[in-house]
């Protein structure tokens, strides 16, 4: 039987010409026995739509991992790899992750303590929250009314080393209840978002693209993005925008020459834009907390020379301008209205396309409100494609 898809319930914040083509719900498929067949509805559904919604899921971390490489087959480890990659337990997301012991792939992320749980005795889980990650911080009475905000736009990637995850697989077993946050941008937009406690919230990396004036759209495919050494390692004492996207410059970040060992040969490179597999489309992939350099080609033979940034190329190294110029490109995409924030019940299965959207986690918990999912993504066995000749034609 074939598996069924409908529009993701969408929130009254969002805008909904803008999510035509943006998450599903599927129904009609079963993971203990998952016919070939489903399983390739499943990617096509995934890459067409980006983030899709199973309900009462029953998925072991064995189950899941088998899903998550069935979208990667050569892919084998973690998407952040061991811990000697990450640069150990200097790594900002060290104490966001649990390994399930059983299958090293899968992880436990949550908060509060969990007991008896896939092998681990007692797990003490701690919701990352922006008060430790943002410059500034909601205060403690305007917290206590519901208040918050993003805490890191991401994709979820190693960036070094590893190639970033196509798909990453999230499992919720404890969600807590409680009443629904504000999440304020505080950017002097006064923009902000109704939330419901604990939420994961997604942008489009195409309506991303899409929203840019031509001028940035042919600056987009014509540049690619070189991200700092140990990325993780690097940012960990700088702190982060109001908004979630991308780092204050303050010079805080780890000196190049003190961080672990690294060689220039692992840094990632990656385009600016990734093309969809299936739909052909450009989305704007960057993942704007670990960016250094910015590296531009310059405009194919015949484009208008006219208003373009860069003309005949450029590479782009003070980390102020690099951070500013992203920032201008990605700010117009995590409006109120465009932001999905998925509204997580017990026993969701989330599959959402890493090289389509941004995501963050939101909210802050209390640590008697226990959540408990498993996260699983794979180090990619390819590096996503960027522009093609003819995408770099048409915008350029
Ligand atoms: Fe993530």
């Amino acid at each position: 039987m074939a598996i069924q898809l409908s529009p993701l319930p969408a929130p009254a914040s969002a805008d909904p010409s803008k999510f035509v083509n943006f998450g599903r719900e599927v129904t009609g498929v079963n993971f203990v026995d998952l016919s070939p067949q489903a399983f390739e509805e499943i990617l096509d559904a995934l890459y067409k739509y980006d983030v899709l919604l199973f309900r009462d899921v029953t998925l072991t971390p064995e189950q899941q991992y088998a899903l998550t490489k069935a979208f990667d087959p050569a892919s084998e480890s973690y998407g952040h790899g061991d811990h000697k990659i990450e640069g150990n337990k200097k790594s900002i997301l060290h104490p966001d992750l649990k390994t399930i012991p059983r299958v090293p792939q899968v992880q436990l992320i949550g908060n509060g303590t969990v007991y008896n749980h896939e092998g681990l005795a007692e797990a003490k889980l701690k919701h990352p929250s922006h008060t430790t990650f943002h410059k500034t911080r909601v205060s403690q009475e305007d917290e206590a009314k519901g208040n918050t905000r993003f805490y890191r736009w991401h994709i979820d990637a190693a960036l070094y080393h590893l190639s970033p995850p196509r798909v990453t697989t999230l499992y919720s077993i404890k969600v807590p209840q409680g009443a629904r946050q504000t999440c304020r941008y505080d950017d002097g937009t006064g923009d902000e978002l109704d939330v419901p406690l604990g939420t994961t919230a997604f942008v489009s990396g195409k309506t991303m693209f899409n929203l840019l004036p031509a001028q940035l759209k042919s600056l987009a495919v014509r540049s690619k993005v070189k991200y700092a050494p140990h990325p993780y390692v690097w940012m960990t004492p700088a702190r982060a925008m109001s908004t979630g996207l991308g780092i204050e410059s303050e010079g805080l970040e780890v000196p190049l020459d003190e961080l672990p060992p690294w060689e220039p040969s692992k840094q990632a490179v990656l385009p600016m834009t990734w093309k969809n597999p299936v739909t052909k489309e450009l989305s704007f992939q960057v993942h704007p907390c670990g960016i250094l350099e910015i590296i531009v080609d310059p405009l194919p033979t015949g484009a208008k020379r006219e208003d373009a940034l860069y003309p005949d190329g450029g590479h782009v190294t003070d980390l102020k301008e690099v951070r500013d110029l992203v920032y201008k490109m990605q700010r117009p995409a995590i409006a109120p209205n465009l932001v999905y924030p998925h509204d997580w019940r017990e026993q969701d299965l989330v599959l959402f396309h890493n090289r389509g959207v941004l995501h963050t986690v939101v909210g802050a918990f209390t640590q008697d409100q226990v959540r408990a999912f498993h996260q699983c993504n794979l180090a990619a066995s390819d590096v996503p494609a960027g522009p093609d000749e003819e995408d770099i034609k048409k915008w350029a």
